[in-house]
Formats: structure tokens, C-alpha cells, sequence
């Protein structure tokens, strides 16, 4: 049976995702910050295809602690969708607080970076390690400059994810940054033009399709590279 872990799965995207993997048989480890989310509402409908672990981004000590309760574990797919934005994304760069600055940045970049490598190892030969980047993410597609701490966040994380892929040119598992377009989700909010029930099975066959691949691809989700 096909295994996935998806790194922030309580709700939005992440846990459309369990939910779109669980419906194609696949078995799903999804991991949430607290309780009564919508991912155990789903995981009371599937006992026997979804599990629940416990760890927050920011909290190095706790994925690294995840990491030796999955030690014996081996996954097709390592997927890490957590992340956040700014509460004001109309803000300029130099307009949001030192504070939002490294919560933001600590989430989508160090922490995303941080399960990763805890995780990566966990990862079958010939199976993928996928990370939600952005559209945003991408420096070539500025061209309008609003919500510049989640783009720089998100094309930061495209960097750290070339230098991840630089150590470890040659070897699988295949590296997807994903861009999954503008969906409405609380993240994304009402005035998205796409649904996720329209969007996640896209993202999933795009993930799948990679399985077997070698190198770093940035990748919408119809599979069209992004530029970078
Ligand atoms: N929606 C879009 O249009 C869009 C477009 C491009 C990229 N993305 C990316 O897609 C991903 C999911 O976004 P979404 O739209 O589904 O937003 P969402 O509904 O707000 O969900 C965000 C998810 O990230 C988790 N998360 C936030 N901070 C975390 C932390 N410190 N540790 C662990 N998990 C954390 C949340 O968990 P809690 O429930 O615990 O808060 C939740 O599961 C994000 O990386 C986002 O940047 C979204």
C-alpha cells in the first residue's frame, strides 16, 4: 500500500490532500498543532487509512521528536504544505514588524526546511519530497508587488529547497516545490477564483506523476514548470 506524510494537514489544502490521498487508497500520517480540526473529522471516517501526529513547524525539538516516532516508517511521498501569512498582506516589506517578519519567515522557510531533512530519510527510493510553495515564490512573475513578505518568504524557500537539491544532486527522491495557483481556503481567501475540490486531485496526480524522477522541479498543478 502506497504511504504518504503530509506535514500540516488539519485543514485547507493539507488536509483536502489527506483527504484526496486516503480516497485513492493511499495509507496517510498527517500531522496537526492541536485538536478538533477537520483532519480528525476525516480521520474518523478512515481509522484504518489516516494517523494523526502532533508537531508545530517552529518547534525544531518536536519535528525531530516525530521524526524517531516514524524512524521505522518509510513513505512514496513526503509533503510539506503547513505555512502562513502576514495579517496584512498589503503591507510592504519594510512595513511589517520584526516580529511578523521571523514568525512568517520562520514558518514557511526554517521550519518547512527544518522537516525536510528530519523527514527526507523517510522517504522510499524512487518516491518524491514536495513542499507547498507559491506562484508567489516566483521572482520572474513580479510584477505587481503586493504581499512581499509571503513572496519573499516562499521564494526563500525555493532557494533553500535549489541548495537541498545542490547536496544532493544525482539521488532520489524526486524535489517538488508546488505552486497549486490561488485556491479559496482560509489562507487564500473567498475572492480565490478556484475550489479545492477542483484543484487538489490536480495536485495529486502532479505529485504522483514525479514518483521516479531525480532533481528539483517548481511545478504548477498542471505539471507546466514555473519560472523561477
Ligand atoms: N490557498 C492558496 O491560494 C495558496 C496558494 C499558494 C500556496 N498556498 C500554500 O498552501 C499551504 C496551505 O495553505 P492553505 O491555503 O490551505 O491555508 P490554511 O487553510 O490557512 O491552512 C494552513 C495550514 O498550515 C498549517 N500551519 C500553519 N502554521 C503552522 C505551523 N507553525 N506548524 C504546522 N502547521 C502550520 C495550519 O495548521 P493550523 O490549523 O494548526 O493553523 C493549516 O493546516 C501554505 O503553505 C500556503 O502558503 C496556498
Amino acid at each position: 500500500m502506497n504511504r504518504i506524510l503530509i506535514v500540516g494537514a488539519s485543514r485547507g489544502l493539507g488536509q483536502a490532500m489527506a483527504a484526496e490521498f486516503t480516497g485513492r487508497g493511499w495509507r496517510v500520517v498527517g500531522t496537526v498543532r492541536g485538536p478538533g480540526t477537520p483532519l480528525h473529522g476525516l480521520a474518523a471516517e478512515q481509522p484504518d487509512r489516516l494517523e494523526i501526529e502532533t508537531l508545530d513547524l517552529t518547534d525544531a525539538d518536536r519535528i525531530l521528536a516525530v521524526r524517531d516516532r516514524l524512524a521505522d516508517r518509510r513513505f512514496e511521498i513526503v509533503f510539506v504544505n503547513g505555512g502562513v501569512v502576514n495579517r496584512n498582506p498589503g503591507a510592504t516589506l519594510a512595513g511589517v514588524s520584526t516580529e511578523e517578519f521571523v514568525h512568517v519567515m520562520a514558518t514557511n522557510v526554517l521550519g518547512v526546511m527544518r522537516a525536510v531533512e528530519a523527514f527526507g530519510p523517510l522517504v522510499r527510493p524512487g518516491g518524491v519530497i514536495g513542499v507547498m510553495s507559491s506562484g508567489q515564490g516566483s521572482v520572474a512573475n513580479n510584477a505587481n508587488g503586493v504581499n512581499d513578505l509571503y513572496r519573499a518568504s516562499k521564494a526563500a524557500l525555493n532557494q533553500a529547497m535549489a541548495s537541498y537539491a545542490g547536496r544532493h544532486a544525482g539521488e532520489g527522491p524526486a524535489l517538488v516545490l508546488m505552486a497549486p495557483g490561488w485556491i479559496r481556503t482560509d489562507l487564500g481567501g473567498a475572492n480565490a477564483p478556484f475550489g479545492i475540490e477542483e484543484a487538489m486531485p490536480q495536485i495529486v496526480d502532479v505529485l504522483i506523476a514525479q514518483q521516479g524522477e531525480t532533481g528539483l522541479r517548481y511545478l504548477d498543478r498542471y505539471g507546466r514548470t514555473v519560472p523561477w
